[in-house]
């Protein structure tokens, strides 16, 4: 009989899901043991009944690195360590349904799982790990806040998408004489605002590891204004917060999702300026899921492809309880506890920190 392996994808979508899950099949199709299965939309798809999973091989895999998305699509508000679950007087109510999943994978007959996700994925697959599964993390998020990897996939294309983006408001704010704003993602972390405003030239960049003050900002654009004709390009991410203030969202109404709806804070900003007194016009573009659409960069593609192979070695070698990393121009492994333990902040001292304020980009600090 075959080895019946699982494969998930987690969380938000991320360019490069698709390259994983081909490299997974691709190379497991070179072991005749074996037979790869996907369980559609995270584990819904193996906690449904029916089961709705469907088998991966060569053939439905190809072509699809090339594709943005997930094939087996993915959910954000099924976590099966606080599932949502109806109670008789119409209310929810979370339970942990790690045992139910775990249960749902052994009927199926499922050897091992790998699951594809961010640091929330990972925390499940830790559990279930620790339950006794055989598990395998690979790290995706557009994000790139996961310690325990120098990168993740998707994160290049969603810098590259936001460069695109800035350099084409240069050219507008330059005509103009306009302070441009520009919100991008990136949760609590500034790595896509920081990659972004080196990439684009950025005058200005505000991340959430560097809460900004707004008349420091505003002085800034004073100075590029102080000759006749002045524009500024400011990035922010969305997780950025000024000196004595919240993040701006909005607390989700989505029945299990479990984070807060970032977005809003380049609007925040503009007002923060008008009230300084800034006489400059300002607008303001946020680029939302867009970062997380379309065709994945090539470099996001290999390191998902090197993934994909890599995890399903990993589990050939029954080296569970590992996730996968790039580290120091390599793939290795990590244990689960690692790759969860530490969330990734912009280290201030970093090479980018260091290069951004080397050529002139104001923090607003
Ligand atoms: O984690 C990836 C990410 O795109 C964040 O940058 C963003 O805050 C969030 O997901 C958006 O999530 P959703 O797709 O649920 O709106």
């Amino acid at each position: 009989m075959k080895r019946k392996l699982l494969v998930a994808t987690g969380g938000g979508d991320c360019p490069g899901l698709n390259a994983v899950i081909r490299g997974i099949v691709r190379r497991a199709s070179l072991e005749p043991d074996w037979e790869v299965y996907g369980s559609i939309e995270a584990y819904n798809g193996v906690m449904s009944d029916p089961f709705d999973i469907v088998r991966l091989d060569n053939r439905s895999v190809s072509g699809i690195h090339v594709r943005g998305g997930t094939i087996i699509g993915t959910t954000n508000k099924g976590n099966p360590m606080e599932y949502p679950v109806l109670q008789p007087d119409g209310t929810y109510k979370s339970e942990d349904r790690t045992d139910f999943l775990i249960e749902r994978m052994r009927e199926f007959g499922a050897d091992a799982l790998i699951s594809i996700g961010g640091d929330g994925s990972q925390r499940i697959s830790k559990a279930l790990y620790d339950k006794g599964f055989n598990v395998i993390g690979v790290p995706k998020t557009i994000d790139n806040d996961l310690s325990a990897t120098d990168f993740t996939f998707g994160f290049q294309t969603a810098v590259q998408i936001a460069t695109e983006a800035l350099d084409k408001l240069v050219t507008t704010a330059a005509s103009h004489n306009r302070v441009m704003i520009m919100e991008v993602m990136g949760r609590d972390a500034g790595w896509i605002a920081l990659h972004t405003a080196l990439a684009g030239g950025a005058e200005i960049c505000l991340i959430p590891e560097i809460p900004y003050n707004p008349a420091v900002v505003l002085d800034q654009i004073s100075r590029r204004y102080s000759r006749k004709r002045g524009f500024v390009n400011i990035v922010i991410a969305e997780g950025a917060t000024p000196l004595s203030g919240e993040v701006t969202g909005q607390v989700s109404q989505e029945l299990g999702y479990q984070h807060v709806h970032l977005g809003g804070v380049g609007y925040r900003l503009q007002q923060e300026l008008k009230a300084c007194g800034c006489d400059a016009d300002i607008r303001v573009t946020v680029l939302g899921h867009t970062q997380r659409g379309g065709t994945p960069t090539a470099f996001d593609r290999v390191l998902a492809t090197a993934f994909g192979v890599y995890s399903f070695e990993l589990v050939l070698a029954r080296q569970f309880g590992r996730m996968v990393s790039f580290r120091n121009n390599t793939i290795v492994d990590v244990t689960l506890e690692e790759a969860t333990a530490h969330y990734n902040h912009v280290d201030l001292d970093c090479y980018q920190m260091r290069t951004a304020r080397g050529v002139g980009i104001s923090f607003g600090e």
